[in-house]
Parts: structure tokens; C-alpha cells; sequence
């Protein structure tokens, strides 16, 4: 453990635009991948698919081999919280299904989690907690374009989460999102709730991944013998969703997002900075 906090990485303008290159290609998969989540498929066919994708767009996945993690996507059903290993389980009508992500291209990195219910929902519990997951994930986003500091963004998932669930819902204690750069895993870390820490300024240059983890029911998780898979010990699924988040001087752009989070943003007041793939002239 270091005493000081690491550095955070600020990235110039043109760095950004290359992010933007990175996270959109990986929102595409995402997309690709939305159309095969359906009752039959493999989890292991899922990330075969990506995997596939990624490589002829010319881009790298950068999950695979991170710290001996042996696939592309991270994939977790039901009662998997985060990190499920994709292999022969067969996705059935009703499950929930959390894919995460990741790439890189000309060395940057992007990383993005949805969460999917296969076919019909089994339950409104089921319905609610992958909307309000994905709720805290924008409520997050938002408040990087209002607040002064990163542990701001924990403080309004929290609260979001709070307001819309109550106790049913649960964060996944220990886990929390990360700066993003050059590499998948930077200083700061964006955690998903309140902490002592107040983090880091936000501004220009400041890229982020936010990813809030819930739970239904309470917290409580145990790691498999595989020591990535991460399980609601309670039974309860789980959802995660996943954005990278640039800070820019024209506002924020949603580097993962098909149009940068224009439509997201501006439903909660906030416009997006203007997209450097579909800027023209200068
Ligand atoms: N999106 C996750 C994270 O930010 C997944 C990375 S774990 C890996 O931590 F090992 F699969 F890469
Ligand atoms: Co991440």
C-alpha cells in the first residue's frame, strides 16, 4: 500500500479522441453481442464472438491474460455478481446476464459492462434491479459534470440506489470502478458509495470507468476455487453496468456510448461534449 495516492493521468484532447476510437468499437461489440444473448447460447460462444470481433476490427482485448484471466469477456449470470469466466453454461429464458468488456487500440484502453434478462423476465425484482443498476450508472456519470471530486460520483450512486431500492438492493462491497488510460486499471478509484476519501478534482482530462455492482438482498459474496468468479452468497442475482467516462473542457463524453451519452446526459439536463468521430472541419 502507498501512503500518497497514485498520480492521476490527465489526457490531452487528441489522447481522448483516440479513446473515443476505443470505446466505440467497443460499445459496436456490446451491440454485437446484445443480439446473440438468447436462451440456448453458451457463455463461452458469447465470448467467442467478441473475441472474433475485436480482433478483425484490429484492436486488442485487453481482459484476456490481465493478471492470467483466461478469456475476453468477463460473464456472469444469476447469482454471479462480477467476473464469471465464460464457459458451458447455456443461457436459459429469465436469467439475468452481466457482459463486461474491454479493448484497446494505438494503447488505449476502454471497458464497458450491460446487463441483459434473457427472453422474458422472471420477475418485476428481476426488471427492477437491472434498471436501477443502470440508473446508478448514469446517476454517476451525471455527477462528474456537476461535482468537484471523484468521491462525489460513489455519493450519488448511493444515493440514487438508495432512493430507488431501499434495502432491497445491495452494492458489492470491495469492488468500484478505476481510472482508464494506458492502461485498463489507473488512479483514481470511483468507488460506488460513500467513503472517508473525497478523491481527486475533477477535471479536463480526467477518464474514468464507472461501475456500479448490485445485489438483491444483502451484500454478502464469497470468490469461487477459480478466484475470479464473484457470487451473492444469499442466492440473489446480481446486475453491473459499465461506462468509460472522458472529462473534457466542452463537457463529458461518454467514450463507450454509441452517441457519446448525448441522449442519456440530456435527459438529466447535462449536454454532451461534442463527439470527435463525427466532428467536422477542424
Ligand atoms: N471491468 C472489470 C474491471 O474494471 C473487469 C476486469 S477483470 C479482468 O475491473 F480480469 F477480466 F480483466
Ligand atoms: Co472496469
Amino acid at each position: 500500500m502507498s501512503i500518497l495516492p497514485e498520480r492521476v493521468e490527465l489526457k490531452t484532447p487528441e489522447q481522448i479522441a483516440v479513446m473515443r476510437r476505443s470505446g466505440h468499437l467497443l460499445h459496436r461489440v456490446h451491440d454485437m453481442l446484445a443480439e446473440h444473448v438468447r436462451p440456448g447460447v453458451t457463455t463461452k460462444r458469447l465470448d467467442e464472438l467478441a473475441h472474433t470481433m475485436i480482433r478483425d476490427e484490429g484492436a486488442v482485448p485487453n481482459f484476456l491474460g490481465y493478471q492470467g484471466y483466461p478469456a475476453t469477456l468477463c460473464i456472469s449470470v444469476n447469482e454471479v455478481v462480477v467476473h464469471g469466466i465464460p464457459d458451458d453454461t447455456v443461457l436459459a429464458e429469465g436469467d439475468v446476464v452481466s457482459i463486461d468488456g474491454g479493448l484497446i487500440i494505438d494503447g488505449w484502453h476502454s471497458d464497458a459492462a450491460r446487463t441483459h434478462i434473457v427472453g422474458e423476465p422472471r420477475s418485476t425484482a428481476d426488471e427492477d434491479l437491472v434498471r436501477i443498476a443502470r440508473e446508478a450508472l448514469w446517476a454517476g456519470i451525471a455527477a462528474l459534470a456537476t461535482a468537484q471530486r471523484v468521491g462525489d460520483v460513489g455519493a450519488a450512486i448511493e444515493d440514487l440506489v438508495e432512493a430507488e431500492a431501499g434495502e432491497t438492493l445491495s452494492h458489492l462491497e470491495g469492488f468500484g470502478g478505476h481510472g482508464i488510460g494506458t492502461a485498463m486499471h489507473q488512479a483514481p478509484d470511483v468507488m460506488n458509495y460513500r467513503t472517508r476519501t473525497r478523491g481527486p478534482k475533477i477535471r479536463p482530462g480526467l477518464c474514468v470507468a464507472i461501475e456500479p455492482m448490485l445485489i438483491q438482498g444483502d451484500g454478502a459474496w464469497e470468490m469461487d476455487e477459480d478466484e475470479w468468479t464473484v457470487r451473492a452468497l444469499s442466492g440473489g442475482r446480481a446486475a453491473h453496468w459499465e461506462h468509460s467516462v472522458a472529462v473534457t473542457e466542452q463537457g463529458l463524453l461518454v467514450l463507450t456510448e454509441g452517441d457519446g451519452g448525448a441522449e442519456e446526459l440530456g435527459r438529466r439536463g447535462i449536454r454532451a461534449a461534442p463527439d470527435p468521430l463525427t466532428a467536422t472541419g477542424a
